[in-house]
């Protein structure tokens, strides 16, 4: 069976249909340490904290590191979480892993801000209202971003090359503000704002029937337009776009929505049936598109 385009039941820890270095993106959000328990199906991380949550999270990381491209990115969100009160040290150590330990070049951390996090009642702390996702590649010298398809709109647009200020079109005379815009946008940087994990922003989680957020899907839906950016950035159509940990198939969907084809795991098989149904309609959803447009 080909792999292009399936979700498979089972641990990431062993992705045996995948061959060496036949993915281009992989972007995914593994349970969060000692926080939710998805499953009780053997291999399902979630329930393990701290060292014992790392040592299972690598091998899954090193499987990662096997199927990914030379030109390949590999995004991979967590959340720090508080055990006994006391912040745990795993959001620290993951990029030390994947750096000492597995061999991953290490680009840089993104930041998930949430802008309409849950509320939260701590005495002698605020509210987290941010999420990491680490840029690990194989080789800082050889990986691929597609930079323009994330860019958004300078404020200096539609100004052209005429200075803002005087009207010249000569440098020595332009604002400097104006000349310098890039005229395909802005570099975004590296924080992504977006609404809570619970699926909220998705249209495609949006269930029309009962006109309320599907939340019945998964305890863990992460927005579609997290996902969005980064199969936009790290990946160009026909690419193959991974997830590990598929969960409700939001990674996948973003994909399929963009011409890319998908792959994942998880070990829920209520999970994989979920994904690959709406994985497959938002295939379908593409080529109708393409069909409609030329
Ligand atoms: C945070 S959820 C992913 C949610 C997903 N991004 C979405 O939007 O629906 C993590 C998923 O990892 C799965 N999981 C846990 N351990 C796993 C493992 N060893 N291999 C594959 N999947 C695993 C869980 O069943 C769960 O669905």
């Amino acid at each position: 069976m080909s792999y292009r385009n399936s979700i498979f039941h089972g641990s990431a820890a062993e992705m045996a249909a995948l061959p060496d270095e036949s993915v281009d993106l992989i972007f995914t959000s593994p349970p969060y340490e000692a926080r939710k328990v998805y499953h009780t199906a053997d291999g399902d991380i979630g329930r393990l904290r701290g060292d014992e949550f790392i040592d299972a999270l690598k091998p899954i990381m090193e499987e990662c590191h096997r199927v990914l491209k030379p030109s390949g990115n590999f995004f991979l969100n967590f959340q720090g979480q508080y055990c006994d009160g006391r912040f745990s040290l795993t959001e620290a150590k993951i990029p030390i892993v994947a750096v000492e330990d597995i061999g991953y070049d290490y680009v840089q951390p993104f930041y998930w801000t949430k802008t309409r996090p849950k509320p939260d009642n701590y005495s002698r702390r605020l509210k987290n209202v941010n999420e990491i996702i680490y840029h690990f590649v194989k080789d800082a010298r050889h990986y691929a971003v597609y930079k323009d398809s994330v860019r958004e709109p300078s404020r200096y647009q539609g100004h052209d090359q005429n200075c803002k200020l005087c009207g010249s079109t000569l440098p020595g005379k332009m604002d400097k503000r104006a000349w310098k815009y890039n005229p395909k946008g802005r570099d975004p940087g590296n924080v992504i704002y977006s609404k809570g994990a619970t699926g909220q922003g998705s249209g495609d989680t949006w269930n029309k029937a009962t006109k309320r957020p599907k939340k019945d899907i998964h305890p863990a839906l992460m927005p579609m337009e997290l996902a969005d950016f980064f199969v936009r950035y790290g990946s160009t159509e026909g690419d193959l776009v991974l997830d590990p940990f598929m969960g409700s198939g939001t990674t996948g969907i973003s994909a399929a929505r963009m011409g890319r084809d998908f792959v994942g795991y998880d070990v829920s098989d209520k999970y994989v049936g979920e994904a690959t149904l709406r994985c497959h309609e938002a295939r379908d959803w593409y080529e109708e598109h393409l069909r409609q447009v030329g």
